[in-house]
């Protein structure tokens, strides 16, 4: 119940600027997407990425990279691209993708409320939107 109220009084205070960097010193569990800020009922969300993931795709959002820190592989079916520090990419609905960072890399992602970031693919690394935390 505390828990829960600090996280409404987080979300509350949206109206001040956030810090990405401020952000990204909260925490340093990996793969585990952390909310900052909604919009639109879009979840602005950051994580920590490290290793692979899993094959997957997202059969109903487009799923948007925007590379904070470090470099992170997109591998495709038919290609693979490398993402570098300042740079974003748009995962296209629906097409299979499996990212690797081969170092730490930190992320920010804009994802409808309800996106799963594993898709349909259940996976030890897949969190619930529930269980995703505001910071
Ligand atoms: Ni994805």
């Amino acid at each position: 119940m505390l828990l829960h109220g600090l996280f409404y009084f987080i979300k509350m205070n949206q109206n001040k600027p956030v810090s990405i960097q401020q952000k990204f010193s909260l925490f340093n569990d990996q793969w585990s997407p952390k909310i900052i800020a909604e919009s639109n009922d879009q979840l602005i969300k950051l994580a920590k990425i490290e290793g692979e993931f899993v094959w997957h795709n997202h059969p109903h959002e487009d799923e948007m990279f925007f590379i904070i820190k470090g470099k992170l592989l997109l591998k495709f079916r038919d290609k693979e691209i490398e993402l570098k520090e300042g740079e974003l990419y748009v995962v296209p609905k629906g097409v299979d993708h499996f990212p690797v960072a081969e170092k730490e890399c930190w992320v920010m992602l804009i994802e409808p409320k309800g996106t799963r970031h594993t898709g349909e693919t259940d996976f030890e690394r897949s969190v619930d939107e529930k269980d995703q935390k505001w910071i």
